[in-house]
């Protein structure tokens, strides 16, 4: 892992919903701003198309969501 990954494995300006575009670093801000799935996906369009994308946030609201 490079300084810029970490288990999710994306870059921060990588998309992490290839189709919506939205980013890791969008996807992050808004969960520490303590947004659930249903807003991040409301505000981004994340999660709202193909699907694909499921895992991949859950991968990250599980490393950067409040405990
Ligand atoms: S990749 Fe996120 S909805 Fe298709």
């Amino acid at each position: 892992m490079s300084d810029n990954t970490d288990e999710t494995g994306f870059e921060l300006d990588e998309a992490v919903c290839i189709c919506s575009g939205t980013t890791k670093r969008k996807i992050i801000e808004l969960i520490e701003e303590g947004c659930d799935l249903d807003t991040v996906s409301r505000k981004t369009g994340a999660y709202s198309g193909c699907g694909g994308c499921e895992y991949d946030l859950e991968l990250l609201f599980d490393a950067y969501q409040a405990k």
